[in-house]
Parts: structure tokens; sequence; C-alpha cells
């Protein structure tokens, strides 16, 4: 790998991301020799730490999760952090945090060096950073800014954050975080598509009955009622990660490898989704929301008594933490093809996988037999399996069976699977964008979500219950059953 010479400055630096998924990460490409030996992580955060308590910090609690046996290593990386105090401003003109004078003498001679400003704070304080960082000199023509997920709650929203954090840094300058496309098989659908000859002919609405995209979790939302209560499983999940996912699965085969080929083809599927609003959203869109119930054999409370600070709500009644929707993409490939999207949280298991569910044989010999299927699994196990029929060994009647050709990355790569993060930041370092969402991509996916979002809200009615640790709402079993389709569950 190729050291890159960064100064990583952590917006949110001390908050659940970061403790959670960034500094492992970038403790393991600090591991695989990504980061070059003067460059730094300098962690800002409202919080009185010096140095010294950061990496402390760090130490009991990134630690422990990482079996990171290599001790000198290890040590090496905490000589890497740092901690700076400061805040954005209260408004426009209000003077800046000491602190940055403080980032401003720590980052002072190093401006050849590639800069990436990393906000994992909430999005409101996108563009005051921005403007911060710039009044203070730090901006430079190398700096990077990394934007984490939620873009907005809106369409407006979004545009108001990109306008804010356009005004400092250009386009190629910014990197918006979808943690999904950072994901091993996210990124070997594309080669699964784009390197292999067999599926390209068979990749269209003659062939594919329709597509399911899943990302169930078992989890609960305790603790984020603050955030979850206005963003919802369809702004947290299926305006970014699922709408991504299927971009992937439905994009034209780009011309090259290349940042700007492929996401313009993504670009392309997003325009082509055909709208929902109105009468079509009851028919086309479910939500619902987990009620007590059992997950893994425990009781487990329903959303709305989860312990947390903030008490509930009247936003928490409405709020969503299942959504299924019947999406269609417009266009020659796939006119027809449903694209089953859901998640939903304490669901039965946490499973992600990308189902496309061919067609049956047109005219069939056999007695029996069942459609091929090819599931993408994402976590957990990731790896592919396609459904074949083949013939049941023995001298009896010929009658064709099902069974899986499996690929478990585990057992064919025998090498660790990074954790999405830790590609995507090895990404930002490089400065190649291709995994990371474009402007246009993110409002374009706002656009689609924004009447789904508008019908709901005008129907004023509560999401439709369902039991923690079952598969979601009745309604959402009828998205699929009324055309005599199925949500695939575990084979
Ligand atoms: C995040 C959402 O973007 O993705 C969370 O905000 C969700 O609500 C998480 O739990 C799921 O990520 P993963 O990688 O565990 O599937």
């Amino acid at each position: 790998p190729v050291a890159h010479a960064a100064d990583l400055v952590v917006f949110g630096g001390t908050g659940d991301l970061s403790m959670r998924k960034l500094l492992p990460a970038l403790y393991h490409c600090d591991r695989d020799g990504r980061l070059a030996p003067d460059a730094r992580i300098i962690a800002v955060s409202r919080g009185g730490l010096d140095d010294a308590d950061f990496r402390g910090k760090v130490d009991a609690e990134v630690r422990p999760g990482l079996h990171a046996g290599d001790a000198a290593g290890w040590d090496r990386f905490l000589r890497r952090l740092h901690h700076v105090c400061a805040d954005v401003p209260a408004g426009r003109d209000a003077p800046a945090h000491p602190g940055w004078g403080r980032l401003t003498r720590m980052l002072a001679g190093r401006e050849d060096t590639g800069r990436v400003f990393y906000l994992a704070s909430p999005p409101m304080t996108f563009g005051p950073f921005c403007r911060a960082a710039d009044r203070a000199g730090l901006v430079t023509p190398r700096s990077r800014v990394v934007l984490e997920k939620p873009l907005g709650r809106d369409l407006a929203g979004a545009r108001h954050i990109n306008d804010e954090v356009g005004a400092i840094f250009g386009e190629h300058q910014i990197f918006r975080i979808d943690h999904y496309l950072g994901k091993e098989t996210v990124q070997n659908l594309l080669v699964l598509r784009f390197a292999n000859a067999f599926l390209e002919p068979i990749w269209n609405s003659l062939w594919i009955d329709h597509v399911q995209i899943t990302a169930a979790e078992s989890v609960g939302t305790p603790g984020r009622r603050g955030y979850y209560d206005h963003a919802g499983a369809l702004r947290d999940m299926v305006q970014n990660h699922l709408l991504q996912l299927l971009c992937l699965v439905a994009m034209e085969p780009p011309s090259r490898n290349d940042r700007e080929a492929i996401r313009d083809e993504k670009l392309k599927v997003l325009q082509s989704l055909r709208p929902i609003s109105g009468t079509e959203a009851a028919r086309f869109t479910v939500r619902g929301q987990y009620i007590a119930g059992r997950v893994d054999g425990r009781a487990v409370p329903g959303y709305l008594d989860e312990p947390d600070d903030t008490p509930p709500t009247d936003a928490s009644r409405h709020v969503e933490t299942f959504a299924a929707i019947r999406a269609e993409v417009k266009n020659w490939r796939w006119a027809g093809v449903p694209f089953y999207l859901r998640t939903g949280k304490r669901m039965p298991d946490r499973r992600s996988e990308i189902v496309v569910q061919f067609k049956d044989v047109p005219h069939s010999i056999f007695s029996g037999g069942v459609p091929n299927r090819l599931v993408l699994r994402l976590q957990p196990g990731e790896g592919i399996h396609l459904l074949i029929m083949a013939k049941e060994p023995g001298a009896g009647e010929v009658v064709p069976r099902p069974v899986p050709l499996s690929l478990s990355f585990a057992d064919t790569f025998h090498a660790r699977v990074p954790d999405a993060y830790e590609r995507l930041l090895a990404d930002v370092l490089a400065g190649d964008p291709t995994l990371f969402m474009r402007r246009d991509e993110v409002e374009a996916a706002w656009g689609w979500i924004d009447p789904i979002v508008a019908t709901w809200e005008s129907a004023g009615d509560l999401p439709e219950p369902y039991a923690a640790g079952t598969g979601g709402p009745v309604a959402a079993h009828e998205l699929l059953g009324r055309s005599g389709r199925a949500w695939h569950e575990e084979d």
C-alpha cells in the first residue's frame, strides 16, 4: 500500500462513530502501512480532554474490540492521536472558539500534505465547520472533507448543506460517505457483473423476475431516540444504503472503472426510478414500528419504551422503524421488474443481502423445480450463492433439486474481511471518490424519497406495529404476496 501524508482532523472525534468505527479502521490502515510515519489523527470535540486523556480513552475503549496483539503497533497508533477542544461558532459572525487557534498552530507548515477533515457530527454543523476551518486558514487546495450521513432530512436540506460546504470546498474535495459502498460484497457486485461474461446477457427483465434488497437488523434503537425520531428507517437506511445497492444492481455497464463513469451510471438509475406518491404510496410502501417482543430468546421493549434520556413524543409514535417499498426502474432493461426494498430494526437477525430472483424455465420437462436465485450476502458471512437445479443421485425418477453453488469470501480468500470504513478511509487518503456519493446522486435520491415522506406525513396515521423479533408488519408480506411472491428467508 501507498502511505499518504495527511493529517486527519475528526470533528466529533470522541463520539460514537469515531470510537466504534473510525478509530478501529484507522488502526488497521496504520497497521497496513497506509498512514505516513508522521500522519496525525486530531480529534476535535467540546470535551476538555488533553492528548493523554484522549489516548487513555481510546486505549480503554477501542483496543479491547480490536484483539490488537501487536503492542508496538498499537503504541505507534496511540502516539498519532491528539485532541483539540473546539466547537463551531454560535453564529456566522460569532468569534471562533480558542481551540481553532491551537488547531491552526498544529497544522501550520504542513500545507503541502493532503489534509482530511472528517465531519462525524450532526449535519447542521457541516456548513459552520467548513466556514470556521476556512476562516482559520486551514483549507488548502489539497484538503478534503468527508461528510457523514445523514445529509439533511429532505432535498431542500441536502441542497442547503451541499451549497454551504460547496462554498468552501470544490466537489472533487468532498467525500460523502455511504458506508455500504465500502462493504466487500458490494464492491464484489461490480466485479461479478462486469468481469464475468455469463451474467450480463440475462441481467434484464427477460430473465429476472424481481430483485429483493434487505438490510435487517436485530438491534433496536436504545439511546438513539433524539436522532431516530427525526430520521426513521426511510431516511436512515433507504435514502442512502438501500438505494445505492439498487443502483449497483441496476446500472448499465460503465465504460471505465472510473469515478465519474460509475457515478454517472448510478445517477441515471436514480433518475429512472418511478416516482411514488399519493395513492401509490399506500400500495407500494409499508412502514412499521416494533412493539415488545423477543429477539434471540430475550424479551425486548417496543420502540416507545426503549431506555433513553429523551422521553417519547408524538414524533416517536409516528416514526417508522421498518420500511418496505416496491420500487421500479423505468428503463429498457428493467421495465416491469419490481425491486423490493426492506429494512427494519428488531428483526429476527442481522442479515443484509441482495436477492436476484430469476424467472422459471420457459418449459419444464421435469416435475418439480424452482427458479434460479442469486443471493449476494453482505453480512454476516459475506459471499455469493447461486441456487441451481441439480439431479439428485439415484436410479429412480429424475427429480431436480435446488442446491446452492456457494462462494464464501472467508473460506475462499482466507483473508480478514476489512470493515467498510477501512476501505473508505483508505480511499479518502488516496483521494479516490469512486465509492462516495456525488452531489447529484444524493439530491436525486432525496428527490425520490421526499414525495413518499410527504404522503406518509399527510396521511397522519401511525406505522403498523410488528412484534420485535418478527419479519416486520403483515403488510410487508402482502406487498409481495399479492403478486404471488415472498421475501427470501434463510436457505
Ligand atoms: C447506519 C444507520 O447508517 O447504518 C444505523 O444510521 C444502522 O441505524 C447502520 O444501524 C447499519 O450498518 P451496518 O453496517 O451494521 O449494516
